[in-house]
């Protein structure tokens, strides 16, 4: 027989929902992604994490197909996990996972398995950033433009440089962690999330960079999206996902009908300052010139969204006529042409696109890039390849870049019909 350690770290995972916004007809936990269930897709980035027991938490009366979920997520790690059933809160389902805990854990992370594609590097980042006295979130910067209001007026604007979008897991030490859940036992209160749970009793709480792949899925549309991450396979977590088929609890509509759109930019070099492309800055390599800060990739990137969806092209909503656009960066063209598309009824399957040039060597570069411009895009796969062009033409002579970009856009509801 083999001794495990017995580890340090426990992973509570709350999976003991309903599923009322997602409506599709089973608990959120039990519904297919593609052939594999919410609940087995979390579990796999778990178990792809560091070793630490997992306690799932099961709606009552679904122990037993937490139970193997469990056991097909953990493969020889099955000796650390165990399911227990769960309450009517969220809160009281963490509960439930903490009364669960092996006495030699120290530090308790709670993660929904509504985050079902949260990669397990933010699960080891949220463990590793634990210290004694403090908590730890994952969080994205807010991206849209946010409005108070009441009823249907809106009141004012609310600055989004203040906020952060919290995601799972959330790590605590476990006596203060124990002692704020007691503490909100007694007072009553129903916290959304343990970070404010921790904070009332407290407790400081920091935050980390979250990732776009941890969105919580709510709503049918958030499953759709998760079926079109899947469509490109992660190695981190040992893909069995690598085609997003409709699953076989297709309760949700259909995605919608794909449409395709191509785009296409060149910048000389010749710009001030250091490059900005892809949505990375790379200094000491020569810059662009251009209007803006010369990302071409970014640039052809939005054309061929644009041209997708039949919204023009990139002059018509970000040239020389839009002033606020010059020397503005990649993450604001690309979250302002994702807010487009939104409004005109698309949301983004993937983009692929193909860098022309001598200079900069992305490959080096390739999956920071790639996580960056998908992040603008709010989670769409991106993929970037990169060429040289045997020293013909400008790019090979190196005067300039050229970049040519594809993107698939799904339309909802009837906004692919031709007018
Ligand atoms: N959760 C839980 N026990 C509850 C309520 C929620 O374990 N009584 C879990 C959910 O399973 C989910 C996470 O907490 O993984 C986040 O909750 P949410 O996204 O709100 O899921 P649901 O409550 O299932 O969805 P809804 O609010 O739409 O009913
Ligand atoms: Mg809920």
């Amino acid at each position: 027989m083999t001794l495990i350690p017995v580890p340090r770290t426990a992973v509570i995972v709350v999976a003991a929902g309903s599923g009322t916004r997602l409506d599709a007809g089973a608990p959120k936990a039990f519904v297919g992604i593609d052939s594999f269930s919410v609940l087995r897709h979390a579990l796999d980035g778990v178990f792809a994490a560091s070793p630490a027991q997992v306690v799932v938490v099961a709606p009552p009366g679904f122990e037993g197909d937490a139970e193997t979920e469990l056991r097909g997520a953990a493969g020889d790690r099955v000796d650390l996990g165990r399911v227990v059933t769960g309450g009517e809160t969220r809160q009281q389902s963490v509960a439930a996972g903490l009364a669960a805990l092996w006495g030699d854990v120290e530090v308790v992370l709670v993660h929904d398995a509504a985050r079902a594609l949260t990669p397990p590097d933010q699960i080891d980042a949220v463990a590793a950033a634990v210290t004694e006295g403090t908590g730890v979130i994952p969080a994205l910067p807010v991206v849209d433009t946010l409005k108070r209001v009441d009823g249907d007026r809106v009141i004012a604007p609310v600055d989004r440089s203040e906020l952060a979008a919290a995601q799972t897991p959330q790590g605590f030490p476990r006596a203060a962690l124990e002692a704020a859940y007691a503490a909100a036992l007694a007072s009553g209160v129903d916290y959304t999330d343990d970070a404010a749970l921790f904070a009332a009793a407290g407790g400081t709480v920091r935050h980390i960079p979250g990732s776009a792949r941890a969105f919580k899925i709510t709503t049918p549309d958030d499953l759709d999206r998760a079926r079109r991450v899947l469509a490109v396979p992660d190695p981190a977590i040992g893909g069995h996902a690598v085609v997003a088929a409709p699953s076989a609890s297709a309760t949700t509509p259909a995605a919608g009908i794909p449409r395709i759109g191509i785009g296409t930019d060149v910048h000389a070099f010749g710009g001030e300052g250091d490059l900005w492309l892809a949505g990375l800055e790379w200094s000491g390599e020569p810059a662009l010139s251009g209007h803006s800060d010369g990302d071409a990739v970014a640039h052809a990137i939005v054309d061929a969204l644009l041209g997708a969806a039949g919204l023009g092209d990139i002059g018509e909503h970000f040239g020389t006529a839009h002033p606020e656009y010059a020397g503005a960066h990649a993450a604001v063209f690309l979250a302002r042409t994702r807010e487009l598309l939104d409004e005109a009824g698309f949301t983004i399957g993937n983009v692929s696109a193909q860098f022309q040039g001598n200079r900069p060597r992305f490959s080096a570069r390739r999956g920071e890039a790639e996580r960056a411009l998908s992040q603008a895009l709010g989670g769409a796969p991106v993929s970037i390849t990169a060429t040289t062009t045997d020293r013909l033409g400008f790019a090979g002579r190196g005067e300039g870049i050229a970049v040519t970009a594809v993107a698939v856009v799904f339309s909802r509801g009837g906004a692919d019909r031709a007018e």
